[in-house]
């Protein structure tokens, strides 16, 4: 038989209540005097003694009393059975052995036996035992225990124990024992829940807030659902961060950590990330409670419900000061390096350029002074000549007519004579003598035109800025370059074309200007040198090699003098770098590439002038230099 209600101490069927229920039941009858009875219509026995039916009356009464009792009590067995067999929870009864004597069908699962295997058992240490889960000591002592109830009247424990299973890892249960009655004898009635996975869960849910607790980054939960997104939870790191403590977050929205000069922009991303219930990850910057501000890395993600309902926020933030300070102490040394680099390279091509200025002055300078210095030394034998050559002329006249005198006086001479003025055929002697000594003179005349133009072009003596003509420093150049324009044995002649217009004396300095001059004018030979290589001897007559100089007066306070050749031109790659130093398209021991870049420096920087180059291929070239009339300082 099973105990019914073990919960109810009122309900614990026992002898003693069944007999209070059946009294009770009894005297209920005897008062209704009025209810049918079943000896009444029996008028056969009214013979018997009273007292005797009277007994056997209450006999009878009490039987059907038992009879509904035990219908009752059955029911209620039935009802009681079929909610402990149906119960969820696992319920077995432990007698005071501690055996097993009833177990439900749930216990049976938890157990993973029989009830044939379980029934007899010792119940503690042998199917359940204390836990590495359990809160309080359990062991069999527990009976001990019981008793230790909170409630009045009722001798309870309750506590967490591994139920060990067949086949099966153990399940951490929720036990529950009360006093019972099992077959007229005092037992416990122990109800079982299985919690593995509520403790898993828990455990999993402790560990995360450890991780939270432990974390370095800051981790704030919002709720969603609130219109203010205020925060519900934020971590120690959280608060370490930002100075506030964690009650004064919770409740609060983060927007408490923003300043006026917090970037909108990073604001207006997050707004609309929270709008959109996306993901975003801004830098912005944010201030602690004590007002110093730091550069917050913030990424916040929403969190939706199983239904995918948004339900919270979640923040997570670093304190990224530090690399954003290196960031920009980076930027601002990558941008001094920059810079410095910049300056570098401005340095060295300065460098360069002065380098290769220097190794051309050198040249010029010297090819200046050896210049300089023939010009010199012929100048006095030539001045010797020059000037002698006047009163050799006088004296020369002076003896002919003398001679002629002679002739007239003393027609006749010795034969001696005679034989003289035969043999050196005097007649023509005295003719070519004159001419002799004017085409002396005429030499002469050109030396000194040379020398002169030596002088001119070297002008080593003249490195300041001096007023100077254009066309002199032009013609001797060409002078210098002449013996490389005229014809030879293999090559034809370069023609020079001069279209000379009237020019003013310029202001500037004559020796570099003469050196660009003849940078130019020696590219143009080198080019119509070069391109007459490739054509054949008709070719270069039908088409003569030419360099046109023309000069003019440009804008008034300009000259502009153009120099151009008719050789085989520039593609457009070579013209871009032309007035790059060491830039040649030459071999090497004949290009240097520093002529052009010079010239360009001489005209552009040293007189402020231009200078500009078209070309094209099979179209020639032609250099334009235009130069300011007066010098500016
Ligand atoms: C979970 C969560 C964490 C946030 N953390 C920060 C933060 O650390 N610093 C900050 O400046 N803003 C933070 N914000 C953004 C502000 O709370 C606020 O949403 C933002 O300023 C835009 O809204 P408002 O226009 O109402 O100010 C966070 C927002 C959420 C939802
Ligand atoms: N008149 C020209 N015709 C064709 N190419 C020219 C002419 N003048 C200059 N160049 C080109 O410009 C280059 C640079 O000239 P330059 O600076 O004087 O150096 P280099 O004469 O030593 O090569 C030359 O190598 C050549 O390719
Ligand atoms: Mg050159």
């Amino acid at each position: 038989m099973f105990v019914p209600d073990a919960n109810s101490e009122s309900n614990i069927t026992n002898i003693n209540g069944l007999k209070q229920t059946i009294s009770k039941k009894l005297a209920n009858e005897a008062i209704s005097e009025e209810s049918p009875d079943i000896f009444s219509k029996d008028t056969t026995e009214s013979h018997l003694p009273l007292s005797y039916i009277s007994h056997q009356r209450e006999l009878h009464q009490m039987q059907l009393a038992i009879e509904e009792l035990k219908r009752d009590l059955k029911a209620s067995e039935a009802r009681f059975h079929n909610v402990i067999a149906k119960n969820a929870d696992s319920i077995v009864v432990v007698n005071k052995k501690g055996l097993v004597c009833f177990v439900n069908s749930s216990a049976q699962h938890l157990f993973g036996c029989k009830d044939e295997e379980l029934l007899g058992k010792e119940f503690f240490g042998n199917l359940v035992v204390e836990g590495s889960a359990c809160d309080l000591e359990i062991n069999t002592d527990i009976i001990h225990q019981v008793g230790k109830t909170e409630l009045p009247g009722m001798r309870v424990v309750q506590t967490e124990v591994e139920a060990l299973r067949k086949d099966r890892e153990n399940a951490i249960v929720e036990m529950r024992v009360v006093e019972t009655e099992w077959e007229g004898k005092m037992a416990y009635l122990a109800t079982l829940r299985d919690i593995t996975d509520r403790k898993r869960t828990e455990e999993m849910l402790w560990l995360y807030s450890r991780a939270m607790a432990a974390a370095s980054t800051g981790i704030v939960i919002a709720d969603a659902t609130t219109s203010n997104l205020a925060n519900i939870y934020c971590n120690p790191a959280f608060a370490k961060m930002t100075g506030y403590s964690q009650e004064e977050i919770i409740g609060n929205n983060c927007r408490l950590l923003q300043g006026n000069d917090t970037d909108p922009e990073a604001v207006d991303q997050i707004r609309q990330a929270l709008q959109n219930q996306s993901q975003c990850t801004v830098v912005l910057k944010n201030y602690r409670k004590d007002g110093r501000a730091f550069w917050n890395q913030l990424a916040i993600s929403p969190v939706r419900d199983r239904k995918g309902k948004l339900t919270h926020f979640i923040g997570v933030q670093m304190d990224v000061t530090k690399g954003k300070e290196a960031e920009e102490a980076l930027q601002i040394s990558e941008a001094k390096s920059r810079e410095q680099a910049t300056k570098l390279e401005v340095a060295l091509n300065q460098l360069q350029q002065t380098h290769s200025q220097l190794v051309q002055s050198e040249k010029m300078s010297s090819l200046g002074l050896l210049v300089a210095g023939v010009a010199h030394e012929i100048n006095n034998p030539v001045s010797f000549i020059y000037g002698n050559l006047t009163h050799l002329d006088n004296y020369t006249q002076e003896l002919l007519y003398l001679l002629k005198l002679y002739q007239q006086h003393y027609p006749h001479p010795v034969l001696e004579i005679k034989e003289k003025i035969e043999a050196i055929e005097l007649d023509f002697l005295m003719e070519d003598l004159t001419q002799m000594l004017s085409s002396m003179n005429v030499g002469v005349d050109r030396i000194c035109q040379i020398v002169n133009s030596l002088r001119n072009f070297s002008r080593h003596d003249e490195s300041a800025i001096k007023a100077v003509n254009i066309h002199e420093g032009i013609d001797s150049t060409l002078l210098i370059l002449n013996h490389r324009m005229k014809a030879t044995g293999s090559t034809q002649a370069i023609q020079v074309v001069k279209e000379y217009g009237e020019l003013p004396a310029v202001e500037c300095y004559a020796g570099p200007i003469n050196q660009v001059f003849m940078n130019i004018l020696g590219n143009a030979i080198d080019a119509l040198e070069d391109s007459n290589k490739e054509r054949t001897i008709q070719e270069i007559r039908d088409n003569p090699s030419k360099i046109k100089i023309s000069t003019s007066v440009v804008d008034d306070n300009y000259v502009e003098i153009k120099i151009a050749d008719n050789g085989p031109g520039m593609t457009e790659e070579v013209k871009q770098r032309i007035f790059d130093t060491f830039f040649t398209t030459k071999p090497v021991g004949k290009g240097t590439g520093i002529g052009l870049s010079i010239s360009y420096q001489i005209v552009t920087e040293r007189h402020r002038g231009e200078v500009n180059c078209v070309s094209e291929i099979g179209q020639g070239t032609e250099f334009n230099i235009k130069l300011p009339i007066r010098h500016l300082t």
